[in-house]
């Protein structure tokens, strides 16, 4: 179309609008409010949670979009507005409410956005939602101008000018339908299928084994749900693929198209179809910079300040097609008040990619000044120094991505057998960060593949005749001319500060092991529980064993019992590694025969000083902290009562094993069974209720990987020393890290 004189007004209309509370949205709900007096405007509004739509509505007047239109009418015209223009539809596009009889525009921007949402999900959003949409208009009797907004990417990877027209393709989008409702049922089937569950068991023996058998059968249903997600994203990924689309997003986006055309358009109602580029911070209205979180270009903006994206896969003189929302806004508020008079559906790309484009190659221009003017700081080099890209190809980049990974995951692997010591945890922990980082590359190759490798315009004339048409007084304030944008100012004064705002606050956050422990609070219903080796004291029970043994024995038969461990020390090892209760168990066998006074009176003896020479003076210090406070102090160990005797006065409760006996001598077998992983977990939680204490504020500190599962009942976990997958684990959850030593001397006898 090629109007000549357009309206830029909506006057009395009543107006429904999809999508209210999301970036688009809001920017539209803002614009009805403060520039078009006149309209009533009903929202489709979800529950969420126990939040109903009303409070939805009044939590969503509060955001940033609506505070000048607040401040310049006033809380009480706000007040007006909301009893008066605005009514709350509650419902959701999976299960489209009645609407009412009179409505003369309808604006539909709900929609998933996620690229790679699972099928059904996908599909029922955003195919299923417009026919809930159109069952629901035409079922009310109302006749509205529909605004359909959709997406300029709408028609997949090609190369040229795209038109603003009906999309060309002969799929049956209703077959797609319902093979896409009924993905989730086949894949649960094949999810619980027993070769598929025995590969989930396995893998996660591998990981949790030394927690305990609910971990790992926790960890294996977890990894069944998530096989099922991914394999749902993969099913909408390659069907899309497979119809030429980029991704199952455009091609349910695409769907949507078709059933605004068939179900309105083709009813014989007014059907406009809008299509947005890439939609970014707003140049002007409701001020400029003004965005709702992170959008499409923002990750790729801030991987690069962050310096993390040595090189880049697109073309350097590909557009990135990005568009301002208030322009978005602008136009789609324009069409709405122009519907097609006696025509077919009408087609607007909202878009600057053919008007004012910006390659690739002028955007990284802007990013490199931007960021070398304002460096994003360093954890600890002072600033980041952003890359200079030279646009190998996406096939260079790709291989050298993968040779990456590859070394990345290499060295993980030999790291990761070496043992835990606090220069391992370092290395390890840059390795994660790298390969953070590298997962984030390998997402941007994928993302913008399909917005970077390609050479596709859109065509705008339909756009920009819409806009010269509308009156000057319209034009200036409410206008969408892209030509005028300049992206120079655009990018430097406006949207990327707006973005790298919210991110500095974050950027130099302190390695868990650097933040300052907060005072502790004084309360009686705080637990403090402290594992005992490699937490409190820096020996084992093997060496504890040696400890006692080397007391007890003649020198000359001290060598033979040496060898004895040694040759036993790789069965131990391998029992240690599967499950550290059964490595007990066949540890503590060792002790049988021995005289249960002779190994108290060892205990008393030398063995007491030695393993107070072993204690750790930050566990002391931090026991101490916690009985200042008033907290109860409990030493928790998997091994006998007996060896632990020395450190029991450190404490409020020493909780223990027991050694069976016969005739005052040892057996070797456990009173019970010994209390780690799961066993002290159940333990921990039967405790707190019986002493009446808060787990939910209280402290937990342990070592390895076993003790992941009662440390994440506690609000307060920390990992002293952590052995490599506790280490992985505390940081991936952000816990507290400490590396605790033995001082010179250890502490003293009191
Ligand atoms: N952002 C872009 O760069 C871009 C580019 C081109 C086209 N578009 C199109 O512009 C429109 C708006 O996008 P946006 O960026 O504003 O997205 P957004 O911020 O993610 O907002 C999505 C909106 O849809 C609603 N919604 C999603 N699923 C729903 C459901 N099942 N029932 C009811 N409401 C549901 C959300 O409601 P809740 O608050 O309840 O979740 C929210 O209001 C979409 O049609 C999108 O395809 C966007």
């Amino acid at each position: 179309m090629s109007p000549e004189a357009a309206s830029g007004d909506l006057g009395q209309a009543h107006v429904f609008l999809t999508g209210g509370t999301g970036f688009v949205g809001q920017a539209i709900l803002e614009r009805l409010l403060s520039s078009h007096p006149g309209t009533t405007i009903s929202l489709l509004v979800r529950v969420k949670g126990s939040t109903t739509g009303q409070d939805r509505l009044r939590n969503l007047l509060r955001k940033p979009v609506f505070a000048q239109w607040r401040e310049r009418v006033g809380d009480e015209e706000v007040e007006r507005s909301v009893r008066e223009r605005l009514r709350v539809i509650e419902g959701s596009l999976s299960n489209f409410p009645a609407l009412p009889g009179d409505l003369d525009v309808v604006i539909h921007s709900a929609s998933t956005v996620s690229f790679d949402p699972p099928i059904d999900q996908a599909f029922d959003t955003n195919v299923g939602g417009a026919l809930g949409l159109y069952g629901a208009l035409a079922a009310s009797g109302s006749d509205p101008h529909v605004v359909h907004v959709s997406t300029a990417y709408v028609g997949g990877i090609r190369k040229g000018i795209v038109p603003e027209a009906r999309l060309v393709h002969d799929v049956d989008w209703r077959a797609e339908y319902e093979a896409a409702k009924g993905a989730r049922d086949r894949v649960q089937m094949n999810s619980r299928q027993p070769e598929v569950l025995r590969g989930f068991i396995n893998d996660a023996r591998a990981v949790h084994g030394k927690e305990g058998p609910q971990a790992v059968a926790k960890a294996a249903e977890a990894a069944r749900v998530e096989w099922v997600q991914a394999r749902l994203v993969d099913y909408g990924r390659t069907r899309a693929e497979s119809l030429g689309w980029t991704d199952v997003y455009t091609l349910t986006k695409a769907f949507a198209e078709r059933v605004a055309e068939e179900l309105w358009d083709g009813t014989g109602h007014r059907l406009s179809v809008v299509r947005p580029a890439i939609i970014e911070s707003a140049l002007t209205h409701p001020f400029p910079g003004w965005i709702d979180g992170f959008k499409v270009a923002d990750p790729l903006i801030l991987a690069y300040g962050r310096g993390i994206l040595p090189e880049f896969p697109g073309l350097p003189d590909s557009v990135l097609d990005v568009i301002p929302v208030d322009f978005v806004v602008n136009a789609i508020l324009a069409v709405a008040a122009n519907p097609p008079v006696d025509a077919p559906p009408q087609y607007f790309h909202i878009s600057s990619g053919a008007s004012n484009p910006l390659p690739i190659h002028r955007m990284l221009q802007n990013m490199n000044e931007f960021f070398t003017a304002n460096p994003m700081p360093h954890e600890s080099e002072g600033h980041i120094r952003v890359p200079t890209w030279k646009f190998p190809g996406g096939l260079k980049v790709e291989r050298a991505l993968r040779t990456q990974e590859k070394a990345n995951r290499l060295h993980e692997k030999v790291l990761g057998s070496l043992p835990s010591t606090e220069r391992t945890r370092t290395r390890m922990a840059k390795l994660h960060r790298r390969r953070g980082d590298l997962e984030s590359l390998r997402n941007f190759s994928e993302l913008y593949r399909a917005y970077v490798q390609t050479e596709i315009i859109f065509d705008d004339r339909n756009t920009k005749a819409l806009h010269h048409a509308l009156p000057a007084d319209v034009q200036a304030d409410r206008g969408f001319d892209v030509s005028a944008i300049n992206w120079e100012d655009y990018l430097g004064r406006v949207h990327f500060p707006a973005i790298t705002t919210l991110t500095r606050a974050f950027a130099v956050r302190k390695p868990a092991t650097e933040r300052k422990a907060r005072a502790l609070p004084e309360s009686s219903d705080i637990l403090a529980v402290f594992d005992l080796e490699g937490t409190v004291v820096d020996s084992n029970i093997v060496e504890q064993y040696l400890w006692v043994r080397s007391a007890g024995l003649r020198k000359a038969a001290w060598p033979g019992e040496v060898a004895s461990l040694l040759a036993s020390l790789p069965g131990y090892l391998s029992a240690e590694q599967r499950d550290r209760g059964e490595f007990i168990r066949v540890f503590l066998r060792r002790y049988s025969g021995m005289r249960v006074a002779r190994l108290e009176s060892v205990v008393a003896g030398g063995y007491h000083e030695t393993l107070l020479k072993h204690t750790m003076p930050e566990a002391i210090k931090r026991i101490q902290e916690h009985r200042d406070a008033g907290h109860r102090t409990v030493l928790v160990t998997g091994s006998i009562g007996a060896l632990v005797e020395p450190l029991a006065e450190l404490f409020d409760e020493v909780i223990a094993g027991s050694m069976h006996e016969r005739d005052g001598v040892l057996t070797g077998f456990l009173a019970q069974p010994p209390l780690v992983d799961e066993a002290r977990a159940a333990w921990l939680l039967r405790y707190a209720e019986t002493h009446s204490l808060d787990l939910s504020k209280s402290y937990g500190y342990g070592d390895s990987h076993a003790d992941l599962v009662w440390l994440e009942l506690l609000g307060h976990p920390t990992a002293v020393n952590p052995d490599t997958k506790l280490s992985r684990e505390a940081q991936r959850r952000r816990w507290s890290i400490h590396n605790w030593k033995r001082g010179p001397h250890g502490i003293r006898r009191r």
